[in-house]
C-alpha cells in the first residue's frame, strides 16, 4: 500500500487542496463500502488516496474502522434502503467504539441529501459526487464534533480537473474522461445525480495516462457515462482523444465506456480500427429497447432502425467488433410485442453479453410519473425470458471461438483455480495455465472452452520459447 509521501510524489503536478490536508485522520481507519459503476469505483479510490494523504489509514473491514463510507449507487431499484439498513449494521461497532463516524456519499448522497441524516440517526454526515476533494475539510468537522454535515452541492461552474487518484493501478485501471449527462434519459436518475456533462482538457488526460504508464499500468478504459459526446477545450472530439491516447501514451490496450448510440460516428469508427491492437475491437452499446415508439418515450433519440443502422456502419468499419449492451423490460406502457422487439433485437445485433434490467421507477425522472406502469410480477417474467432467449443464442454464437487464438493480456492469478487471468482484447475473461513472470504481458491463448463472458484456453508457446 502506499504511504501519504509516495502518494504524495506521484500526484506532484496536482493543484488540488488536500495536498495540504495535514494530520485529520491520526492515524485512524476508514473503510469505504462501495456499489454502483466504474465511475463510482473510481470515485471511491479518489476518497482513499486523498483520505491517505490526510493521514487515515485504509482497513480491510468495517470493524477495524472509525470512519466508515458508504459510496451508494441510486440507478436502480431500492438504494435508500441499503443504504439505511448497511448504516444500521454498523450500531453494533459503534457501541463498540463511540469515536466512530458513518458518511453516505456517491449519488444517493447527491439525491437524498439532509434526508438521510434526518431518517437514520447512524448517518452522522452526507457528501455528494461532486465534494470528493473537500472530505478531509468535511470530515475534520465531523471529527471535531459537528453533527448533521451536508455537503453534496454541485460545482456547476467549475472546470472537470480531475487528475486520476489511484493507489494500487495494477496492470488495467480507468481514467474519467467526462462526468455528468445532459440527455436526461426520461428514466435515468444519473442526470440528477452526477450533474452536467463536462469533459476534462485533452492535455491532463495525456498527462494523466503517462503517469499511470509510467506507474506499470498496461491498459486503460477511459469513463465517461457518455464517453463520446467529450469535447476538449482545445476542439478535440472523443475520436481525437482516443487516437492521441493510443499514439502517444505508450499503452498496449485502450478501451473506452460507455458510449451512446445517437453519439457513434464514423470517424471514431475509423479511429477505432486504424489503431488496432492498442484500441479494442469491443463495443457496450446500449440499445435499451428493441422497440422505435418505446425508445422516443425514453428520450433516446434514435429509433430501432437507426441502431441497427449504426451497427451495421460500426461492423463495416470495424469486421471484427463485438457488442455488448444494457436493456431495460418493462419500461411503462411496453406490450408483450414490444417487449418481442426487443428480444429480436438482441438476436439481430447478436450482443455476445448483455446487461439487462427491469424499470424501476427513480426520483426526479420523467418516466416515474408515466401512466401504465408495468406489474412487478410482468417485469420479472420478461427479464427470465430474455435471459433465456440470450442464453440460447449467446452460447451458440461464441462456439466459433473455440479453436481460435486470441492475444490476452494476463491481469493476475486465481489460486482458488491455479489459473492465470487475463482478458481477450474483445473482453472475454480467460482462464489459463502459466507461469506467473507471466502477468503484465500480452500472449497468445487458444481457446478451448468459450461461455459468453468468459473463456477458458491454453497458452501457445511462440518459437522463442521453444528455443528457450
Ligand atoms: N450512461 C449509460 C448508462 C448509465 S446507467 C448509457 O447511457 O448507456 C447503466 C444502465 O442502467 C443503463 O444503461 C440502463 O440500462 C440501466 N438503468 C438506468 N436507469 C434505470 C432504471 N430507472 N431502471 C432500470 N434500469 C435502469
Ligand atoms: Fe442516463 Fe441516458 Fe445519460 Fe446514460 S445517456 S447516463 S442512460 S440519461
Ligand atoms: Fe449508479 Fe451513479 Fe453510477 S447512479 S450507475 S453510481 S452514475
Amino acid at each position: 500500500m502506499q504511504t501519504p509521501e509516495s502518494m504524495d510524489e506521484t500526484s506532484s503536478k496536482l493543484a488540488v487542496p488536500y495536498k495540504s490536508a495535514g494530520d485529520i485522520g491520526q492515524g485512524r481507519g476508514v473503510f469505504i463500502s462501495t456499489y454502483g459503476c466504474q465511475m463510482n469505483v473510481n470515485d471511491t479510490e479518489r476518497m482513499y488516496s486523498i483520505l491517505e494523504m490526510a493521514n487515515f489509514v485504509p482497513v480491510q473491514s468495517p470493524e477495524q474502522a472509525t470512519l466508515i463510507l458508504i459510496n451508494a449507487c441510486s440507478v436502480r431499484e431500492t438504494p435508500v434502503q441499503k443504504v439505511y439498513s448497511e448504516a444500521g449494521r454498523y450500531r453494533k461497532l459503534r457501541l463498540k467504539n463511540p469515536a466512530l463516524k458513518v458518511g453516505v456519499g456517491g449519488c444517493v448522497g447527491q439525491q437524498e441529501k439532509g434526508n438521510l441524516i434526518k431518517n437514520s440517526d447512524m448517518i452522522d454526515f452526507v457528501f455528494g459526487t461532486d465534494t470528493i476533494d473537500q472530505l478531509p475539510d468535511l470530515v475534520s468537522k465531523v471529527f471535531a464534533g459537528n453533527d448533521d454535515l451536508i455537503n453534496a452541492r454541485f460545482e456547476h461552474r467549475a472546470a472537470y480537473h480531475v487528475e486520476t487518484l489511484v493507489r494500487n493501478p495494477g496492470i488495467s485501471t480507468f481514467v474519467n474522461v467526462t462526468k455528468g449527462c445532459d440527455n436526461f434519459c426520461t428514466f435515468c436518475v444519473v442526470p440528477y445525480t452526477r450533474g452536467r456533462e463536462k469533459s476534462r482538457p485533452l492535455a491532463h488526460v495525456l498527462d494523466d495516462i503517462h503517469k499511470l504508464v509510467a506507474r506499470g499500468v498496461k491498459e486503460v478504459t477511459v469513463l465517461g457515462q457518455n464517453v463520446n459526446s467529450y469535447s476538449s477545450d482545445c476542439g478535440a472530439d472523443f475520436a481525437d482523444l482516443l487516437e492521441r491516447i493510443a499514439q502517444e501514451s505508450g499503452l498496449q490496450r485502450l478501451r473506452f465506456t460507455t458510449s451512446h448510440p445517437k453519439d457513434f460516428n464514423q470517424k471514431l469508427a475509423k479511429v477505432m480500427f486504424r489503431n488496432q491492437p492498442i484500441i479494442c475491437e469491443y463495443i457496450h452499446l446500449p440499445f435499451q429497447s428493441g422497440n422505435s415508439r418505446i425508445l422516443q418515450l425514453m428520450n433516446r433519440n434514435y429509433t430501432r432502425g437507426e441502431y441497427l443502422d449504426r451497427i451495421k456502419m460500426i461492423r463495416d468499419s470495424i469486421p471484427n467488433v463485438i457488442f455488448s449492451t444494457d436493456i431495460i423490460v418493462g419500461f411503462p406502457t411496453e406490450t408483450e410485442e414490444e417487449f418481442q422487439d426487443t428480444i429480436s433485437l438482441v438476436q439481430e445485433v447478436g450482443a455476445e453479453t448483455i446487461f439487462a434490467f427491469k424499470y424501476s421507477p427513480r426520483p426526479f425522472t420523467k418516466a416515474a410519473r408515466f401512466e401504465g406502469q408495468v406489474p412487478e410480477d410482468i417485469k420479472s417474467d420478461r427479464l427470465n425470458r430474455l435471459f433465456d432467449a440470450h442464453d440460447k443464442m449467446a452460447f451458440e454464437l461464441v462456439k466459433r471461438y473455440e479453436g481460435q487464438v486470441f492475444d490476452v493480456l494476463v491481469e493476475g492469478f486465481n489460486p482458488a483455480r491455479g489459473t492465470l487471468n487475463g482478458r481477450s482484447s474483445h473482453n472475454k475473461l480467460t482462464h489459463f495455465v502459466g507461469d506467473l513472470s507471466l502477468i503484465g504481458q500480452t500472449v497468445p491463448v487458444r481457446i478451448s472452452k468459450a461461455f459468453p463472458a468468459t473463456f477458458r484456453g491454453e497458452l501457445v508457446l511462440r518459437n522463442q520459447d521453444l528455443i528457450l
